[in-house]
């Protein structure tokens, strides 16, 4: 038995010691190695390797044990999770046959368990020499992560590079993690992008986390090193159901949110054009203002992100008036789409804050295909059959206010703020198209236009109008929001909807 430990505690230490060049690269650049990552991830001691001995059957005793990837089990807060760890100390980390069959082990006990997925990459992409059977590898892992789509939660973490078709585990996982500096995702590097189209553009440039984070929405998160940002995932899985038919795990602080918020009366400002923050609202409605934001620097007009009411997980979409006005544009309503569609697949109620004024208007927007973006938010809220609040904190106009969660699609409580205005559009613009011909025949058209907006917005856009005809439940005081939602969730705890058999819908992607 002694030998077997020996040998086992050998092969441990020869992924590290015996690979001496690649670990002092890791280090120099500021990255971990994959165990020391495996480490800082999970809670001590809690990790179980699987095949340790495996490595490349063609590449004879000098193969290197592991085939460069380390997984396994481990434990996040006592609960099990499934890890992949790349370890470019070991052929760059690329992904050859050996390799890519560890990982579709670690992914089918996940789907069969019913754990979260979590994967460690840095990797050079295909490993060149194995040819098809690494492109044969890959194939079998966005496989399994479509199969594991909506069943376990899966969270991809880019350590270093992720090219060519690499880059696809992480664009299909739900969360997308990214360092800045040492992450980089592209389907073709710098150099092929130079010969194809003769642009020269640096590898940060092309595929870096900021790009990522901020312009084309691939990252969902961005850190400054992988000590924070592995302690990130750690939060996040805290907040995680394990899988679709388990409930998110509820911290004890039941009856705490019957508190008044007295803040949420001054964030807000009463005339309806003004900016302020949305977050400041989620800091005041969410326990211990903990807000973990989803695409924070992406599609910034809309906020989208994971928080707790009173215990319970909520997933919390609200338009944001310090970006664009909080307009609803075709990157935004990806965004919420996805978030909205993640949260309804595992069981997680969502909490939808609405101040917008509109759809973005302009031939960029409708040539793009606002309609085709616009349409999958309206459908991912249809569709959606978990607790559903809404709450108008000022303004909510035209198509906009029906997408963004309106009780005509679904939302099972729809509480307004004392200042709402629920309306096809606004008075200015109502107006100009209902009385055109009267204004040009006015006598003093400035004169008469100010009498129509006034008489417009007594009749139509006072904040009652909606609550008397039974599209708001209540209006109340902005202080007791955190209470009436908290009430909310705990009334739609037990809610069931049971929808037409289907092979599955048909989202307009
Ligand atoms: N297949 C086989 N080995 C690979 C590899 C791959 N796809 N990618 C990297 N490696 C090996 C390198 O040969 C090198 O081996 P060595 O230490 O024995 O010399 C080691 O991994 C480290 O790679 P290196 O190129 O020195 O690292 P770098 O930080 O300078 O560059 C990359 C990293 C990823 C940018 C670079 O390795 C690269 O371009 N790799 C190929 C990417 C690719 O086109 N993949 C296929 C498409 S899916």
């Amino acid at each position: 038995m002694g030998g077997l430990r020996q040998r086992r505690e050998r092969l441990r230490e020869g992924i590290v010691a015996g690979n001496s060049r690649g670990v002092d690269r890791q280090h120099t650049l500021g990255k971990h190695t994959a165990r020391e990552r495996l480490e800082q991830l999970l809670d001590e001691d809690s990790f179980t390797e699987i095949d340790m001995y495996r490595r490349n059957q063609e590449g004879g005793d000098d193969a290197p044990h592991t085939d460069g990837v380390v997984a396994g089990s481990g434990e996040i807060d006592g609960r099990r999770v499934f890890v992949y760890a790349q370890d470019f100390a070991i052929f760059g980390g690329s992904l050859g046959e050996a390799h890519a069959s560890k990982i579709h082990k670690v992914m089918d006990l996940a789907i069969a368990t019913g754990a979260p997925i979590i994967a460690l990459n840095d990797s050079g992409g295909a490993r060149i020499q194995e040819g098809v059977m690494a492109l044969h590898g890959y194939g079998g892992i966005f496989r399994r992560n479509v199969e594991a789509a909506g069943v376990v939660p899966q969270i991809s973490v880019v350590l270093g590079p992720c090219a060519g078709g690499a880059a696809y585990s992480p664009a299909l996982a739900d969360f997308t993690f990214m360092v800045r500096d040492t992450a980089k995702m592209y389907l073709t590097g710098p150099d092929v992008v130079e010969a194809v189209n003769g642009e020269r553009v640096s590898h940060e440039e092309l595929g870096g986390a900021d790009v990522h984070g901020s312009r084309s929405g691939v990252a969902t998160v961005v850190y400054d090193d992988e000590d924070s940002c592995l302690e990130d995932v750690r939060f996040l899985v805290s907040m995680l159901p394990d899988n679709n038919l388990e409930p998110a795990p509820r911290a004890e602080r039941c009856g705490a949110a019957t508190d008044d918020r007295p803040r949420l009366a001054e964030i807000v400002p009463v005339e309806p054009n003004q900016p302020y923050d949305m977050r400041e609202v989620v800091g005041e409605l969410v326990d211990d203002g903990e807000f973990f934001e989803v695409h924070e620097t992406w599609a910034r007009n809309v906020i989208c992100g994971l928080a707790r009411i009173d215990g319970e997980v909520v997933g919390v979409v609200g338009n944001q008036p310090m970006v664009l006005a909080g307009v609803l544009d075709r990157t935004a309503s990806q965004k919420a789409a996805r978030f909205v569609r993640f949260c309804d697949a595992f069981s997680i109620p969502l909490v939808t804050l609405v101040d917008v004024p509109g759809f973005l208007p302009g031939t960029e927007q409708e040539h793009a295909g606002i309609i085709r973006h616009g349409a999958q938010l309206l459908y991912a809220y249809c569709e959606a059959t978990v607790p559903r609040i809404q709450v108008i904190v000022r303004k909510a106009y035209g198509g906009a206010y029906i997408v963004m969660d309106s009780r005509s699609i679904g939302a099972d409580l729809s509480l307004a703020w004392p200042t709402n205005e629920i309306a096809v559009m606004g008075a200015e613009g109502a107006v100009n198209v209902l009385y055109r011909k009267d204004l040009a025949v006015a006598a003093d058209p400035d004169e008469r236009r100010k009498e129509l907006v006034t008489e417009y917005t007594e009749r139509l856009m006072h904040p009652h109008f909606a609550a008397e005809r039974g599209l708001v439940d209540d209006v109340i005081d902005p202080v007791e929001t955190r209470s009436a939602v908290a009430r909310g969730l705990a009334v739609l705890r037990d809610k069931r909807k049971h929808s037409p058999q289907r092979k599955h819908g048909t989202i307009p992607l």
